[in-house]
């Protein structure tokens, strides 16, 4: 051993403790936010009450052969009558912000015509509730849920602009109240998973063009709803996205391989959020696409691509990516069965995806401010007595969260962080057979028990730094 630290000891071998060695600075930005996420349909249930309409997602978990065990969202976390203990959780854990969805289909249950009064009511309540316990409400104005009775779904073009109607109508009831406001949550969800895949209602496959269409609807509304929001909503309001970009991550960070990454991120969210940020449609993708090209009227684009305050992402897994000879100058690396993996197949865990993410977007398209609309990871958690030890979830969070701090830190204009997900609730087709929160629901009795990653986030929230 040579020279130790000021203050550290030294061992008898001769190196030297870094027990005494000044520890490393793991605090946020002062007034960074911290928040937890839900959604409409994963925790209202209710679905049958106060004049709520039949939605898409009704339709389709009521389908046989769908979802997991036969789940549906009829009852969830039962949420839109125990909202007030949700509620009491988000107090304990000490956050400063709720990000929640408005059912459609409570609001307007024909998607067009007269609102519902006594659906509007109900997030008034909500929204007054958490503005009493001192929460900040951001409210999500489409997170999948849609009401059965449009015309075509997002085939039909007039869908963009019914979400536009409901989103104005909401956003002229709430914006008193509510500062900030996504439009739509996962534009590659809503579309692809979808009408492509087929796993999320309504359950379609479509061919190319079909599905380019159906995107090319999703970012319409989007842009469209942005509109409306601003001619409607009290001044102040701020208006954005939430959006799942896939987010590529350098496999080292080398210069070579950070280019790969980010071009890309552009080129493959060409359809997305490269649309929306740009205002056109990328060559690569209109070349790649050929005839099955979306079908694009004058004018869209500059909708599509209305100017935002803030940009929310939603990050769980990288996409990792190496510089590449060929033409494109990049690889995508494929996961593999020793990929690290959460209790969902499709969560590859790698945190550096949390830093890239933020990174690559505000080097790219320079947002005024960014939002982390969603981070967090299924586990096995086993209940025992009143504890719920998921130290796999710590991890994964800790992990995460570590790296948006060190981009907060480099200065991205990143503002805050929404944990998905407060608490365990319908999982889309995995039903109830994944859970995402950091509380456990039991279903059954809709009793919440808050696991070892609450109180990890609570601890993080209270010292404002990685614990
Ligand atoms: C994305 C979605 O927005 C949310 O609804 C879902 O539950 C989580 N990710 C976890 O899959």
């Amino acid at each position: 051993g040579g020279a130790t630290a000021a203050g550290a000891g030294v061992l008898a071998s001769g190196w030297s403790t870094l027990a005494q060695a000044a520890p490393l600075d793991l605090s946020f930005p002062k007034d960074f936010v911290f928040g937890c996420a839900t959604a409409a349909y994963q925790i209202e249930g209710a679905v049958a009450e106060d004049g709520r309409g039949r939605s898409n997602w009704d339709v389709f978990a009521h389908t046989p052969g769908k979802i997991a065990n036969g789940d549906t969202g009829d009852v969830a976390c039962d949420s839109y009558h125990r909202y007030p203990q949700d509620i009491a959780l988000l107090r304990d854990l000490g956050v400063g912000a709720y990000r929640f969805s408005i059912a459609w289909p409570r609001i307007f249950p024909d998607g067009r015509g007269k609102p519902n009064a006594k659906g509007v009511a109900y997030y008034d309540r909500l929204v007054d509730a958490l503005l009493a316990a001192g929460i900040t409400p951001h409210a999500t104005m489409f997170h999948w849920d849609y009401p059965a009775a449009l015309p075509g779904g997002w085939q039909n073009r007039d869908t963009a602009y019914a979400l536009a109607d409901y989103a104005g109508y909401m956003a002229g009831e709430l914006s008193d109240r509510v500062k900030h406001i996504m439009t739509v949550n996962e534009l590659r969800c809503f579309t692809d998973l979808s009408h492509k895949e087929g796993l999320h209602a309504p359950g379609l496959k479509l061919p190319p063009a079909g599905v380019n269409q159906v995107r090319h609807h999703g970012v319409l509304a989007h842009g469209l709803a942005v509109q409306a929001i601003r001619a409607q909503a009290k001044p102040g309001t701020q208006v954005g996205i939430a959006d799942n970009m896939i987010a590529f991550t350098p496999v080292m960070e080398t210069p070579e391989h950070i280019a790969a990454a980010q071009k890309a991120t552009r080129i493959e969210n060409a359809m997305f959020l490269t649309a929306v940020m740009e205002g056109r449609y990328l060559d690569e993708y209109l070349a790649q696409e050929g005839a099955a090209a979306p079908k694009v009227k004058d004018g869209d684009m500059a909708i599509i691509a209305s100017p935002l305050d803030f940009v929310s992402l939603n990050v769980y897994t990288p996409e990792w990516v190496r510089a590449d000879d060929g033409p494109k100058g990049y690889k995508v690396v494929p996961h593999v069965a020793s990929s690290p993996r959460m209790a969902s197949p499709w969560l590859v865990v790698g945190p550096e995806a949390a830093y890239w993410t933020v990174r690559n977007v505000s080097e790219m398209w320079k947002p005024k401010a960014l939002y982390i609309s969603e981070n967090g990871a299924s586990a096995d958690d086993t209940l025992a007595g009143d504890r719920v030890d998921d130290a796999d979830r710590v991890m994964y969070l800790r992990g995460y969260l570590s790296q948006f701090r060190r981009a907060a830190v480099e200065g991205y204009p990143l503002k805050g962080y929404f944990l998905w997900s407060l608490m365990d609730n319908f999982e889309w087709a995995d039903g109830y057979s994944k859970r995402f929160g950091i509380h456990y629901v039991d279903f059954a009795s809709q009793r919440r028990v808050p696991k070892l990653s609450a109180r990890w986030y609570r601890e993080v929230i209270r010292r404002n730094r990685i614990v």
